[in-house]
């Protein structure tokens, strides 16, 4: 990873805690039977609310959905419409796929990004790193 930054777990605050313990809580319900690489991820919405999400496969391969997108559907179906945090953990410590990144900038341009892996590391990225000059939402107001 080249632009995120690690950090040691024990300085995360609060939130961040409990951000990444719920991305990881969601990582166990993961449904990846086929590639066996299970992702958890957390957002916090503008609201304080925590939504989380699973990567859920599917035997037509096409129709797998990563576990951000998960998470942005199920907090945008609840009302949300601005994110503020996401926690993503892997057994890798991958960031959001490109796809996602798109998905993200909708809900929040410059979202800031934790990312784990399974070992105990963790990293801090933003959206506007991993997704530079991004096509923005477009302004439905
Ligand atoms: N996956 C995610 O859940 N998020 C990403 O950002 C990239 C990939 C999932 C999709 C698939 O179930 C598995 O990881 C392997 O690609």
């Amino acid at each position: 990873m080249t632009t995120a930054r690690q950090v040691d777990r024990e300085i995360l605050d609060a939130q961040w805690q409990e951000l990444l313990a719920a991305a990881s809580a969601a990582r166990e319900r993961a449904y990846a039977p086929y590639s066996r690489f299970s992702v958890g991820a957390a957002v916090r919405a503008a609201s304080g609310e925590i939504y989380t999400g699973a990567n859920v496969e599917n035997a037509s391969s096409g129709m797998t959905v990563c576990a951000e997108r998960v998470a942005v559907w199920n907090a945008v179906s609840h009302g949300e419409r601005s994110l503020a945090a996401l926690a993503l953990v892997t057994e890798t410590g991958a960031t959001p796929c490109g796809a996602c990144r798109q998905v993200l900038v909708e809900f929040e341009a410059d979202l800031p990004i934790l990312v784990a892996d399974t070992a105990g590391h963790t990293w801090f990225t933003s959206l506007a790193a991993l997704l530079p000059d991004a096509f923005p939402r477009v302004n439905y107001r």
